[in-house]
């Protein structure tokens, strides 16, 4: 059951469109800090011209930069994201590069329309698509055998680094709309993977995953 003044125990879509409404238009200098943590993540995804790759919860587009440099112009990059207003700064962000072959699917995860399957898939700070089984089972079903993804966000700190903590609650409260599954924010994706590298820094609060698609149901 989903409150209205607090996160709930289920991702709620409505809310977070309702959070990201209001934080579109300064979004990309919040994250700046984070930055590093988004090149380690396109780092871990090995693409190659033509490939095609899903951006799911894309946001404003900070990850098309990298993503088109790997798959080129003949690449393509399908952007998933229910935020009009965070679409709308990721189509500013395409004509001021003059970016072609980016497609930008205004859905959530769970009821995008997609077509085919696409050679990766990266979730950058994606915490509620994370915890919603629905959403992962339609972006895998439309993930080439072997595909590669990359995942990242927030996850609690130890007990004995409440500063971290307090960070990590912090950035949920004003990022995601459920706190459920912060210890380990990336166990129901990386059920559905193999080749699965974990480089999780508890510490900072945060973690970044690599894995891929398993080649046959058998692998
Ligand atoms: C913290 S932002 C991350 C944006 C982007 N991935 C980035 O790299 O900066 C979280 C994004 O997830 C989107 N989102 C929230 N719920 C979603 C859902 N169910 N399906 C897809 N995207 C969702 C939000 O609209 C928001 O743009």
């Amino acid at each position: 059951m989903q409150s209205p003044t607090g996160p709930s125990r289920q991702p709620d879509a409505s809310r977070a469109q309702a959070q990201y409404r209001g934080r579109a238009a300064r979004y990309d200098v919040e994250l700046a800090p984070f930055e590093p943590l988004r090149r380690e993540a396109l780092d871990l995804l090995d693409l190659r011209p033509g490939d095609t790759v899903l951006d799911v919860g894309c946001g404003t587009g900070l990850s098309f930069d990298g993503l088109k440099g790997k798959v080129g112009a003949r690449g393509h990059i399908v952007g998933i994201d229910p935020s009009p207003e965070m679409l709308a700064q990721a189509r500013v962000r395409i004509a001021l590069h003059h970016w072609s072959g980016i497609t930008l699917v205004p859905a959530t995860a769970a009821a995008a329309p997609l077509h085919g399957r696409a050679d990766a898939a990266i979730f950058h700070f994606t915490h509620d698509v994370l915890r919603d089984p629905a959403a992962l089972d339609h972006v895998f079903a439309h993930l080439k055998p072997g595909a590669q993804v990359a995942a990242t966000g927030l996850q609690w700190a130890p007990p004995w680094l409440p500063l971290t903590n307090a960070f990590v609650l912090g950035a949920a409260l004003y990022s995601v709309t459920s706190l459920d599954g912060l210890a380990r924010p990336w166990d129901l994706l990386a059920q559905r993977l193999t080749d699965v590298r974990l480089h999780s820094r508890p510490w900072a609060g945060l973690y970044v995953l690599g894995g891929r698609v398993a080649l046959s149901s058998g692998a």
